[in-house]
């Protein structure tokens, strides 16, 4: 067995094995730069115990804590206290056989962190589920990620099935809309909710309808829009928390609030992310798998140019985990300039993949394009269902072969395969592995990758909590709408 494997107690792991060899990352690479990585570690100690980052400024260009690292821990005081949990809990205990849909509104991280948490929980089919299987949880939709006149019209014209279902029934369609903003004032996201909110507002006969407001209650330019509709339509609310940027704030209420939805595990997740957090406050390199992730994709970076990261699970409801991902990654560690100004253009292009799906398209271009991509494989090792092939067709050899196996075997057989033949050819890859797909373990892997781009950002010397790329076209689309 390769001795290239941080594994935790949980089980969890980072096999970093085909990073190094030939042409790719050497042992010295990391050992040579202590001096780096001890600074970095103190910075991220730093951030840990007051929330400075060296640097970081918020949109408005005032000092701004980064706040994403208390969050597992549940505390009197902290922004995850046991009221805000309890809160949580109560919300989701309250739509238990009460309310029959749920649409979530938002998008980025006020979207991204929630889709993985219901994926994760709920598969593809939840929606087509009776409500005793869901054991009470309602429905739910996401909504606001894009502004798609036809998906729109679809999710209209879903819900007036689902309340007139309801009626035909002798009962009254229940809905909730759940509006997610830190900023309060998306246009996608509230365009999306204005038109949902205005038609069945306005039909009272055909559903009881409730809107919650998850917002931050004010910015540096006073209350949000979405808390002042709140306030005045009396909405129930939940805080985007201060210093919680939107793609760290799957641990917040933010994305909580799904949790509540749907039955997820909240203290479970959090758990997981804790044990990654302490696991991670060692300054020993080799044992610390958020440091060690970070430097190895910076040295890739920098010295070998590998400045692609396809992100690659082997499991089709953690392709959200992929999705989730790019947005962390781009927004993070996508900079123009480092924290003295220079122009340093840095950062990796995130790619989202799945296996084995992938395998039969994208896989070309890892195997045989250009030397400038890190395949970052994520697997489960135990599955809590695997089907077995069974045997059909006994004179069919090829088919008989495959008989007998089960699922996660033959993806499992996949993957190694993929790892092994990109190795081959000195492509540098990695693995992550989940002992289960659950809200633990869930847990450990979205707070390594959230502190592995801290990390980095502190490698790289650029600020990985601000996004100030995406201010230069939200400059021009404000003008352009109101012509
Ligand atoms: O990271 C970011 O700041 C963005 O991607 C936001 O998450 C996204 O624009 C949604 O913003 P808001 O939550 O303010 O509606």
């Amino acid at each position: 067995m390769s001795e290239n494997i941080l594994r935790l107690e949980s089980g969890f792991e980072l096999n970093y094995e085909n990073m190094f060899g030939a042409d790719r990352l050497q042992r010295r690479d990391i050992t040579s730069r202590s001096a780096k990585l001890k600074k970095a570690h103190k910075a991220i100690e730093e951030m840990r115990a007051t929330g400075i980052i060296r640097g970081h400024l918020s949109k408005d260009g005032e000092p701004e804590k980064v706040l994403f690292s208390q969050l597992p821990y549940v505390a009197e005081g902290n922004l995850n206290s046991p009221v805000v949990i309890e809160k949580l809990k109560n919300f989701g205990e309250g739509l238990r056989f009460n309310v029959d849909t749920v649409v979530s509104f938002g998008i980025g991280g006020s979207y991204l962190g929630n889709k993985v948490l219901f994926d994760v929980q709920c598969g593809e089919f939840w929606n087509v589920k009776s409500q005793e299987w869901r054991n009470g949880y309602p429905k739910l939709y996401f909504h606001g990620q894009n502004m798609d006149p036809r998906r729109t019209t679809d999710l209209v014209e879903r819900l007036f099935v689902e309340a007139e279902e309801k009626i035909a029934s002798g009962e009254k369609f229940s809905l909730c809309l759940v509006v997610i903003s830190k900023s309060g004032a998306t246009l996608d996201t509230m365009s999306n909710f204005m038109i949902i909110y205005d038609i069945f507002k306005s039909r009272p006969e055909l559903c009881d309808l409730t809107v919650v407001a998850v917002t931050d209650p004010r910015t540096d330019s006073g209350e949000t829009l979405l808390h002042k509709l709140a306030v005045e339509e009396g909405w129930e609310t939940f805080a985007v928390p201060d210093g919680v940027g939107g793609r760290f704030s799957v641990f917040s209420e933010v994305g909580l609030i799904t949790a509540a939805c749907i039955g997820f595990d909240i203290d479970a997740f959090l758990a997981g992310a804790l044990a990654m957090d302490q696991a991670c406050q060692t300054e020993d390199v080799w044992q610390n798998p958020a440091m060690l992730n970070a430097i190895m994709k910076y040295v890739a970076g920098e010295k070998y140019g590998r400045d692609i990261e396809v992100f690659m699970p082997y499991a089709d409801y953690l392709k959200s985990v992929s999705e989730w991902y790019i947005q962390l990654l781009a927004e993070s560690l996508g900079k123009r300039l480092d924290r003295s100004g220079n122009e340093v253009y840095y950062g990796r292009t995130p790619i989202v993949a799945v296996g084995t799906t992938d395998m039969h398209a994208q896989t070309q271009q890892h195997q045989d394009g250009k030397r400038d991509k890190i395949v970052q494989f994520l697997r489960v090792a135990n599955w809590s269902y695997d089907p077995v092939v069974p045997d059909c067709f006994p004179n069919v050899p090829k088919l008989h072969e495959i008989a007998g196996k089960t699922l996660s075997h033959a993806l499992d057989a996949a993957l190694m395969a993929n790892a092994q033949a990109l190795s081959g050819d000195n492509r540098m890859n990695a693995e992550f592995v989940l002992p289960a797909m659950n809200a633990f373990h869930l847990g450990e892997l979205l707070y390594m990758l959230a502190l592995s781009v801290a990390y980095e950002g502190e490698f790289a010397d650029v600020d990985a909590f601000d996004q100030p790329g995406v201010e230069a076209y939200k400059r021009i689309l404000g003008p352009l709408m109101n012509k």
